[in-house]
């Protein structure tokens, strides 16, 4: 896949745009493991905001490169943090405004996904893991608690009592067993996940736009409201879809045995 660097520098992460529509984030602070520390996350989601932002692309991929997805939240920066100066920073804050990416991100794992980092993946939409990646929510061990969603999506991806397990013994976990838990979407040999993510990231901007961020949006729907309204929700939404031009595209397209060519309209 014949991947351009984009033009802004950044100091702890390189992005790139790949010719099908796919835009790539690679977290790159080897010194302190991929540590999230304050100034990667600012950078992240000014990355992440400008790759929903441009036509070129059309699905992401988060990856901390073939080694370390991420080893968490930066401890030697937070342990000079109190409780004010945390709450001013409002560095958790960036994981939120993860979830108001619009297009599909896909978390590319390698190696150690711990804390934050496990954090960090599970605001993605699509967890791929290589065979020989760790997970964990080890926060405990050093005194606190997940604190940038781990206790709220680990629990709804894994359930109360395997997230209790995890979060109260600060346990890591492999591939097969985070797989077996719900918390890998895939699982593949470690050299393969990367090109698997890419893969599957062309695979999804191959497809409507539209559809793919409305579909992502009902799916985030379920986390936060009853059966009821996201019922109701995902019925309009799909409605919706039915006055785009990609439908209008997409069934011509069946219809006449050929590719469809969506334009996100
Ligand atoms: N923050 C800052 N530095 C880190 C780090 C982290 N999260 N994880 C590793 N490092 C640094 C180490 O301090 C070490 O640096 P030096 O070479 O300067 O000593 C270097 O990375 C290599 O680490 P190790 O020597 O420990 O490597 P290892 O292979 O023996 O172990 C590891 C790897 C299991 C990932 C281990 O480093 C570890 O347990 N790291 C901490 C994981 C953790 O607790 N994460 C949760 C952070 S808190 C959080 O994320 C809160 C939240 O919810 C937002």
């Amino acid at each position: 896949m014949e991947t351009q660097q984009s033009e802004k520098k950044y100091e702890n992460i390189n992005v790139e745009k790949s010719e099908s529509l796919v835009g790539i984030v690679r977290l790159n602070r080897p010194i302190g493991m991929n540590a999230l520390s304050s100034s990667l996350m600012k950078e992240l989601l000014e990355a992440l905001n400008e790759l929903d932002a441009d036509d070129e692309v059309r699905c992401i991929v988060v990856t901390g490169g073939d080694k370390i997805f991420s080893a968490g939240a930066d401890i030697k920066e937070m342990s000079n943090i109190g409780t004010i100066d945390a709450l001013k920073r409002g560095n958790l804050d960036y994981f939120d405004n993860i979830r108001k990416i619009t297009k599909p991100i896909i978390a590319a794992i390698n190696g150690y996904c711990l804390g934050g980092g496990l954090e960090l993946a599970m605001a993605c939409d699509i967890l791929i893991g290589g065979e020989n990646s760790k997970l964990g929510q080890p926060e405990i061990n050093i005194g606190i608690m997940p604190g940038a969603g781990g206790t709220q999506r680990l629990t709804r991806a894994v359930g109360k009592y395997k997230a209790m397990d995890l979060i109260l013994s600060g346990r890591l976990i492999g591939a097969k067993e985070a797989y077996d838990a719900g918390l890998l979407s895939r699982v593949v040999p470690d050299e393969s996940v990367l090109i698997e993510a890419k893969r599957l990231a062309s695979e999804i901007s191959s497809k409507s736009p539209l559809a793919a961020r409305v579909a992502k949006e009902c799916v985030l729907k379920a986390f936060d409201t009853t059966l009821k309204d996201g019922l109701e929700f995902e019925r309009r939404n799909f409605y919706l879809l039915l006055g785009s031009e990609d439908k209008e595209e997409g069934m011509k397209a069946f219809t006449e045995k050929r590719k469809a060519s969506f334009k996100g309209r």
